[in-house]
């Protein structure tokens, strides 16, 4: 069973995240469709959605609070509201272009485990670590895991090389199956690739060994295409 998990980034207002899950809700419902599906709209999108037990609405982050003086922030007393369980942490956006530090991600991790949050942890490389090879692309992505407790019983991990994010170059088959059989062997973990991914791609990359699902942004955008990346991976 794959868990397909589409990731809005600063995309899609309250109206069209609530017709998307929606649609998507009833997608499931009516086609007794039993893939883990994830859906991480913004945060001022949250709303009480009805969803079937499969279809999640997660947080694409919050602070590693429960509530206090964090300017622009949200904690779990937000988050607890919409009754929101699950949580993306160490995304490649909020590393490279907000700047958290790792050892900031790994308290948020902390913290988001101590509540007993769902966990999508993403690790990946950039461009440079990736020419430098694949010893040199697990080094770095070793790192990522620094102070990480990988033994959670609620995590799910998602390698997502920075260079195929929303650039329309996904990964080949072997630097996926490479990195995934990697880490797969350190951390047994359920473990989504993402990058790049899309309504023709999806399912031969589901399918390699040591990948569980995908975790999706661009091609997910679209409540036509998301359907139909859920219907090309219902039966793996
Ligand atoms: P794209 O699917 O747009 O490459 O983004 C991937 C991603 O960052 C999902 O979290």
């Amino acid at each position: 069973m794959a868990i397909i998990a589409s990731n809005f980034k600063t995309n899609h207002t309250r109206k069209s995240t609530a017709s998307f899950v929606n649609e998507v809700n009833e997608f499931l419902k009516s086609n007794d469709i039993s893939n883990e599906v994830i859906v991480f709209p913004t945060a001022t999108s949250f709303d009480e959605f009805e969803t079937v037990s499969n279809l999640t609405i997660g947080a694409q982050n919050a602070y590693a609070a429960e509530k206090g003086s964090y300017t622009g922030e949200i904690g779990t007393v937000q988050l607890d509201e919409f009754g929101i369980k699950t949580i993306l942490i160490g995304h490649s956006e909020r590393r490279h272009v907000l700047g958290e530090s790792q050892d900031e991600i790994a308290k948020k991790y902390d913290f988001y485990m101590s509540k007993g949050y769902k966990i999508i942890y993403c690790i990946g490389e950039p461009l440079e670590v990736k020419e430098s090879g694949l010893d040199k692309t697990l080094e770095y992505v070793y790192e990522q895991f620094e102070g990480i407790d990988t033994n959670y019983e609620n995590l799910i991990l998602a390698y997502e090389p920075v260079w195929a994010i929303g650039t329309g170059v996904t990964a080949t088959n072997d630097d996926i199956t490479n990195v995934h059989s990697a880490i797969k062997s350190r951390i047994p973990k359920p473990l989504l690739y993402g990058g790049s991914v899309k309504v023709a791609n999806v399912r031969e990359i589901c399918a390699l060994d040591g990948v569980d699902g995908a975790l999706i942004g661009t091609a997910s955008w679209i409540i036509e295409d998301f359907k139909q990346i859920i219907e090309n991976t219902k039966d793996l």
